[in-house]
């Protein structure tokens, strides 16, 4: 019989046998992959637990907050402040940096986090998770908001948690993708998965249709060429699924392959995109590169992106190498014209 391996276990393992990780990232990554599971029963006892609804509050982003939206980041940043290997943190639902309390010690890490991706979806039960990413604190002795403001190809540790039919963890440290699945009877994560490999062809894409007068003209030629099908200029017929969870359409295309599309349009002009780049672009196209797949805003590499405010926004194509490189190429198209 195969030997089970726990996520505990294969931290140690990350650390002390292949030197690939220091002690205070193993840690790090033990208490979210805790805060997690205690997130994840959040969200199993839904209505039975008074999880569901609006909290009645709005966040930075000016979008209205759900009581799991403000019960995630509460349960991560309780987690988080007195262990000793954080220096700060960041969250989609906290305007400023939360500094470590000075009753606690202080870490060289700073962890970034969307603590509910997929808010739309809680109250009817549908697939939601929890993205993170982790950075190396620059020099000093204070944290700053511009200490976070490192590209994301700078991150030293990047996941995200979907809450689903099952609970899984999926992690990188730069090393490959390896995905673990929450065993409800023992409390831990098991590994399931090592070096997950996206396809770098697909014949499914992942885009919110119902903006597609709003796009600009490469995503609507991408789109339109694969709607066509096999009688198209792609010569093959193409499926769609949209779930409306970054989370949990990034973990279909880890698992299967395809392309994920949020890109920039109309509807808001003066934003780069819908998608937050420091907590949710930046981790999910680091696991989309470890795992032999591309993330692009449509003209540069997502990880090579100079952040300039934490909670910016950001154009978002990743996935299948191959299709990531064609939508970048009729950008570039479209750009030389
Ligand atoms: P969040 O719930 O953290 O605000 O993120 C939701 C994001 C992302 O998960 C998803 O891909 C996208 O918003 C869905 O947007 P639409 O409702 O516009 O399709
Ligand atoms: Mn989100
Ligand atoms: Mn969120």
């Amino acid at each position: 019989m195969a030997k089970s391996i726990s996520l505990t276990r294969y931290l140690v393992e990350q650390q002390r046998v292949d030197g690939l990780i220091p002690a205070q990232l193993r840690l790090l990554l033990e208490v979210v992959a805790r805060a997690c599971k205690s997130i994840s029963h959040s969200v199993n006892k839904g209505a039975l637990g008074e999880v569901l609804g609006s909290a009645g509050s709005e966040n930075v982003q000016g979008e209205i907050q759900k009581k799991l939206d403000i019960i995630a980041n509460e349960v991560l940043i309780e987690a988080n402040e007195w262990g000793g290997h954080l220096a700060a943190m960041a969250s989609e639902e906290m305007d400023e940096i939360y500094q470590v309390p000075n009753r606690y010690p202080r870490g060289e890490y700073l962890l970034l986090f969307d603590p509910l991706d997929g808010s739309s979806n809680i109250d009817v039960n549908v697939s939601i998770g929890t993205i993170f990413s982790v950075l190396l604190k620059p020099e000093g002795v204070d944290v700053l908001e511009k200490d976070f403001l490192q590209a994301g190809h700078k991150q030293v540790a990047a996941g995200y948690c979907v809450y689903g039919p099952q609970t899984t963890l999926v992690l990188t440290v730069g090393h490959g993708v390896a995905m673990f699945t929450l065993d409800r009877e023992q409390g831990s994560f098991m590994l399931t998965q090592e070096d997950l490999r996206i396809p770098e062809d697909t014949q499914e894409f992942a885009i919110n249709m119902s903006n597609m007068r709003h796009w600009d003209a490469p995503t609507k030629r991408y789109i339109d060429e694969c709607l066509q099908g096999r009688e198209g200029p792609r010569g093959k017929d193409f499926n769609m699924r949209w779930i409306a969870s970054m989370v949990a359409d990034v973990h279909r295309i880890l698992t299967r392959g395809g392309v994920f599309m949020y890109p920039w349009d109309k509807r808001e002009p003066g934003k780069a995109g819908k998608l937050r780049l420091m907590y949710e672009a930046n981790p999910m196209a680091w696991l989309v590169e470890q795992a032999g797949g591309a993330a692009t805003d449509g003209q540069q590499r997502i990880l090579d992106i100079a952040p300039e405010q934490l909670h910016q926004r950001v154009s978002v194509v990743l996935g299948s190498k191959n299709e990531v490189d064609r939508v970048t190429q009729y950008y570039a198209q479209t750009a030389a014209k």
